[in-house]
């Protein structure tokens, strides 16, 4: 899957973890062999990252910017600005407007400029738009206002000139309410000079819930036409909420997959396919929902699913 994704221009990555790449060498021999980039699911999150005010632990996050440099794969960074996984000196803090700015620079400055040159592109912000496409109340808007969007991505260019910068989220992939917020927040950002180079689609989906491959193809040509680079970022197809036998669920999820990408490879501006998460046995989907489920290309034995399949033919013969 990794040379075929050479040859397509195209970053194919995935959510990995320190903790299960040391503990599980088969893991890490799967996510280096068939995958060219990686992202940390919670290794560079503010809670791991920099758990008190004084104190920044970058270890989970160095030991996954070592793999990768060690694999020739590339990085992406997530996540500077976003409302969950902050440690409680945070959400419990009472500061002023004017530490809240302060506080925020300093974790986006220290935080960038440590992996400067390092990352191929940021999640700088993350889920801000609500389902309608306003901005949603995140803590960082109420403490900071809509213009914290702004400062966070300047902030994460003067540490890392060279760091894609994104704006991320979940259900604005098709084309609904939201997408038209995200894409009419981002444009908005370009117009006043803001430094933003693309948009994060995590499409985190379900058989029967994947947006129409017309609609994300629709979405996608009107960011890449603003100039902007698009990754699908986090995908996983639940299974879950089915009634199909087995095969008939590993055969439309594969399909999910496959039309996905097939849209990204036909936007030039495409340029990476992430899933969230290497196997099944470590999807973060059953924990979530509390039910079991195998969203992603590998079973929790690291055997390549129908997914898996749908995808190296796809990449074999575009
Ligand atoms: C999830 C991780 O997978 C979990 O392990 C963690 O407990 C919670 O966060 N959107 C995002 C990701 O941008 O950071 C989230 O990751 C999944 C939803």
């Amino acid at each position: 899957m990794r040379l075929l994704a050479k040859q397509h221009d195209l970053f194919i990555g995935t959510a990995a973890d320190p903790g299960y790449l040391q503990n599980d060498s088969a893991a890490s021999q799967l996510l280096a062999r068939e995958f060219n980039m990686l992202v940390p699911e919670v290794a560079m999150k503010w809670e791991i990252i920099h758990p008190e005010p004084e104190r920044y632990d970058f270890s989970r996050g160095d030991a996954l910017v070592t793999f990768a440099r060690q694999h020739g794969m590339a990085v992406r960074g997530h996540v500077l600005v976003w409302d969950l996984q902050m440690p409680a000196w945070v959400t419990n803090g009472q500061f002023t407007r004017q530490e809240w700015m302060q506080i925020l620079c300093t974790h986006i400055k220290s935080v960038v400029s440590h992996y400067r040159g390092q990352i191929y592109a940021w999640d700088v912000v993350n889920e801000a738009v609500n389902q309608d496409g306003t901005l949603r109340n995140t803590f960082w808007m109420n403490k900071l206002g809509p213009e914290h969007i702004a400062m966070a991505f300047q902030w994460a260019r003067e540490a890392d000139p060279n760091a894609k910068l994104f704006y991320n989220d979940n259900g604005g992939e098709g084309l609904n309410p939201k997408s038209q917020g995200i894409y009419a927040l981002v444009q908005g950002l370009q117009q006043t000079g803001v430094p933003i180079d693309g948009v994060g689609m995590q499409m985190h989906t379900s058989l029967g819930g994947a947006p129409p491959a017309i609609e994300l193809s629709a979405n996608m040509q009107r960011l890449a036409e603003l100039g902007l680079e698009i990754h699908i970022t986090e995908m996983d197809v639940r299974l879950q909420y089915s009634t199909s036998d087995n095969e008939t669920k590993l055969a439309q999820q594969a399909d999910i997959y496959q039309q996905v990408l097939s849209v990204c490879l036909s936007v030039h501006n495409c340029k990476a396919f992430l899933t969230w998460g290497l196997t099944d046995r470590y999807s973060w989907i059953p924990g979530f929902t509390g039910k079991p489920d195998a969203p992603l290309l590998y079973d929790k034995d690291g055997v390549p699913k129908p997914a898996y399949f749908a995808i190296v033919k796809l990449l074999a013969n575009q």
